[in-house]
């Protein structure tokens, strides 16, 4: 089991306010995603600009993309971006189109799919999945069950790079000790944090307890 990594999701309303935030905790984390909120609101040029700023680190466009794969892919690529992801409901075209552009996609599952979907995506060379607590799922009571952690357990078992998100506290990593997770996406709790590079560090400084103890 290797260790997690550690993603920040600018969900961020302007390229300004994500850019304050880089200047905080970029050095601090793993992999930079240009947020499904900043890409409506700013478009490919945000993508740019994280990249001007680090021209190492991967950068995930978040474009939860849904149809024309290849365009779409092609647009974030040029922009800067490694990765970006699709949605589980997107049909296997629209998801191979964009992996054919991308150095890799990860498929956003969020309310309805299957194991069989998953079977499928897989056996098309697409190997990430994000396991999602939607924002307005978590407002409105929702919390990480035994039954997510099964079905984490089961896509890890497939063979799949499994990431997961969705309001992740400090507290909330701990629940996932025994599972070979991929990535922990973090965004409000890092962003909106006091200290963001305090925060980002206390997070992976409780990665590694959890899943090096
Ligand atoms: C929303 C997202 C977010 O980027 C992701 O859930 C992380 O954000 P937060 O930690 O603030 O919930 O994909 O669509």
């Amino acid at each position: 089991m290797t260790k997690p990594l550690l993603q920040i999701a600018l969900d961020n309303q302007t390229i300004d306010s994500a850019t304050s935030t880089l200047k905080s905790l970029g050095n601090e984390v793993d992999i930079l995603e240009v947020g499904t909120i900043l890409c409506l609101q700013e478009g490919r040029h945000a993508i740019e600009t994280v990249r001007s700023l680090y021209k190492d680190k991967i950068i995930l466009a978040d474009t939860k993309c849904a149809d024309a794969g290849k365009i779409v892919a092609q647009n974030c690529k040029d922009a800067g971006a490694n990765w970006m992801t699709v949605i589980c409901c997107a049909t296997i075209e629209t998801m191979i189109a964009a992996k054919n552009v991308m150095d890799d996609i990860q498929v956003e599952l969020y309310g309805d799919w299957t194991f069989e979907q998953a079977q499928q995506w897989f056996d098309n060379d697409i190997k990430q999945v994000v396991y999602h607590q939607s924002r307005d799922a978590l407002l409105a009571g929702k919390k990480w069950s035994e039954e997510d952690l099964n079905k984490i357990q089961r896509l890890i078992d497939l063979g799949f790079k499994v990431s997961v998100t969705g309001g992740l506290e400090l507290d909330t990593v701990k629940l996932f000790q025994g599972l070979d997770i991929y990535a922990f996406i973090a965004g409000r709790n890092l962003r909106e944090a006091e200290d963001p590079a305090y925060a980002a560090r206390a997070f992976k400084e409780e990665i590694t307890k959890v899943f090096e103890s």
